[in-house]
């Protein structure tokens, strides 16, 4: 990609111990490793403690440590298995997932993952797991029994016992592994139950550390974080609780649930290429606009994520290979990302393999002046103000760069930008729903969506009766048949900003809308309301940045950046 130059600013430097206090759940911006970037969901226990140890010995002295096992540790690695695929999880009798123990010997006999944590607490460690939102199809179809981890016995309420059938909530299965997983229906006891005893069961294996995916952004479900965010601040040991991933993100969205949780992405997943890094800038800014840099979160802080440092040696994005290929992006690129992540106090959770760790993503990684940034600025900021050579954007008189057009996009509910839809009859038995029109442009037509009560057969009908009485679709004008849903299939990487994709008309939550008296559009899936935001330049943005933060001494700190592909003097 494009040649990049980053020129620095001190006014002073300061020594670089890091002092982390203890008490308060991340006070700093957390660090550490993370497999999916090197190993996707194939990782063993063999490999892990590797990585873990090397951690120990390079990364730990600077900050780094937290190491978490990502997706599908309860996944047999066998053939047929892979990220979307189902009946290949370990579960036990109480539809939790426990670690496959091919990949993870030490878990046999039912301790799961509690000597891994142990040897990673001995080498002076803290172990995070990735966990996935509700419960699995695969216990669902079971139909499992629910643990009452009061009584150790299955969870029972109104004279009767509760299973995983009671609880599931099948048309919303996490949008991107619709195999995988489902929400689970927190207003039951058993619901809660169901989730309590997967929490504790975390606790007494002693993790310290809970990547939550699938609940958050376009997968919101904000009923699952709250209540589990609450589990949390009850258990005996101290978790941290992380959200992941944050395709569509706003800061108005994040508002809803940072007080929950200690971290939460603020975009797609970031692979190796430009494009994903380029991404962020804009995310990154309008977060610290918004004063949620270190806001107050789940028993201390909580941070907007800018997701794992893809550097070194890594795999692909859901490969069911190990880590087999060099980092893509070139030095230039690598240090714009780190530094805009230093910049952003974004946590800082490396991805590579640490077995094979080169000397420049050490450097890179271990940067005290990055790392000084990181922790204990302050007042970190965008700062529109700077010209140069090349700088070819167009600016607003506020300084932010002019919207290229309007696209789909989701928001909280409570969001005034989300209030602007209206139905209007077409026809006797027509109606379409429409965004108020800003646009002075009279040859732009208004954006409308033809609105349709979902059609159940009939067998559909008695499941789901009452379920989506005042629910409708809303089909694409141009291509009926099509459906507006909320989510993709698959995860998103950050680059990609398109939204609202159209897909053929299903009774899934995702497709289900609502649209209320004030004038938003409310999606069943996630409870998030659509909204037409205006979009930043809709590829990489062009231009140069800066960002500017004040260090704990009141030394100030200036960082350039340039998005474009060619030279530029600042
Ligand atoms: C619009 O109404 C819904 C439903 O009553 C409510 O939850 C939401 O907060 C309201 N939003 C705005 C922006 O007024």
């Amino acid at each position: 990609m494009g040649a990049f130059s980053l020129s620095w600013l001190f006014l002073t430097l300061f020594s670089t111990l890091l002092l982390r206090s203890l008490g308060e759940h991340a006070s700093l911006p957390p660090r550490g490793w993370n497999s999916y970037d090197s190993f996707c969901w194939t990782i063993s226990e063999e490999e892990f403690l590797q990585n873990a140890e090397l951690v120990a010995k390079h990364l730990h002295a600077h900050g780094y440590e937290y190491v978490v096992v990502d997706y599908l540790w309860y996944r047999r690695k066998v053939d047929g298995a892979y990220v979307d695929s189902l009946g290949f999880d370990v579960i036990d009798e109480w539809g939790r997932m426990i670690p496959d123990p091919g990949r993870w010997p030490s878990s046999r006999g039912g301790k799961g993952f509690a000597e891994v944590a142990e040897k990673v607490h001995k080498i002076g460690l803290k172990f995070g797991i990735h966990v996935m939102r509700g419960i699995s199809t695969q216990a669902y179809n079971a139909n499992t029994p629910i643990l009452d981890i009061t009584t150790g016995k299955a969870y029972e309420e109104s004279g009767r016992k509760w299973y995983a059938k009671d609880i599931g909530i099948k048309e919303r299965a996490c949008a991107w592994m619709q195999h995988g997983f489902m929400s689970v229906n927190t207003k039951l006891g058993a619901g809660r139950a169901f989730l309590r005893s997967l929490y504790q069961q975390y606790a007494n294996w002693g993790v310290d550390f809970v990547k939550h995916d699938c609940v958050f952004g376009e997968d919101l479900d904000i009923d699952e974080i709250s209540y589990v965010s609450k589990v949390l601040t009850g258990l005996n040991r101290p978790i941290l609780y992380s959200l992941s991933p944050g395709t569509s993100v706003t800061p108005a969205m994040a508002r809803d649930v940072s007080g929950l949780v200690n971290m939460y992405r603020i975009t797609g997943d970031d692979w190796d290429t430009w494009e994903d890094v380029a991404a962020h800038f804009d995310i990154s800014r309008d977060f610290s606009a918004a004063n949620m840099i270190g806001a107050k979160g789940l028993l201390g802080k909580s941070w907007p994520d800018l997701d794992m440092l893809p550097l070194g040696w890594l795999t692909d994005p859901g490969s069911n290979e190990g880590p087999h290929r060099k980092c893509k992006l070139s030095l230039d690129e690598q240090k714009a990302q780190m530094t805009l992540w230093a910049m952003a106090k974004s946590p800082l959770m490396f991805g590579g393999d640490m077995r094979r760790l080169d000397d420049s993503t050490y450097s890179l990684l271990t940067n005290p002046t990055l790392l000084e940034i990181n922790s204990f600025s302050s007042n970190n900021r965008e700062f529109p103000y700077i010209s140069s050579s090349q700088c070819r954007r167009v600016k607003d008189p506020k300084g932010h760069i002019i919207s290229e057009g309007l696209t789909l996009g989701l928001t909280s509910c409570k969001d005034v930008e989300a209030r602007g839809w209206s139905a209007r009859a077409i026809s006797d038995d027509l109606e379409q729903v429409c965004w108020k029109e800003k646009s002075s442009n009279r040859h732009k037509e208004q954006f409308c969506l033809h609105k349709r009560t979902p059609l159940l057969s009939s067998e559909e009908g008695m499941t789901y009766k009452g379920h989506y009485d005042s629910k409708v679709h809303l089909l694409n004008t141009k291509m009926m048949e099509a459906c507006l849903g909320a989510s993709p299939n698959r995860k998103l990487p950050s680059r990609e900003f398109e939204r609202g994709s159209f897909s053929p008309c299903r009774r899934d939550a995702n497709q289900m809308w609502e649209l209320n008296h004030n004038g938003t559009l409310k999606n069943s899936y996630s409870g998030l309301c659509a909204s037409m935001m205006t979009v930043k330049a809709k590829s990489a943005p062009n231009g140069v940045r800066a960002w500017i933060a004040t260090g704990r001494k009141g030394e100030i700190y200036v960082a350039f950046f340039n998005l474009d592909s060619v030279k530029a003097e600042i």
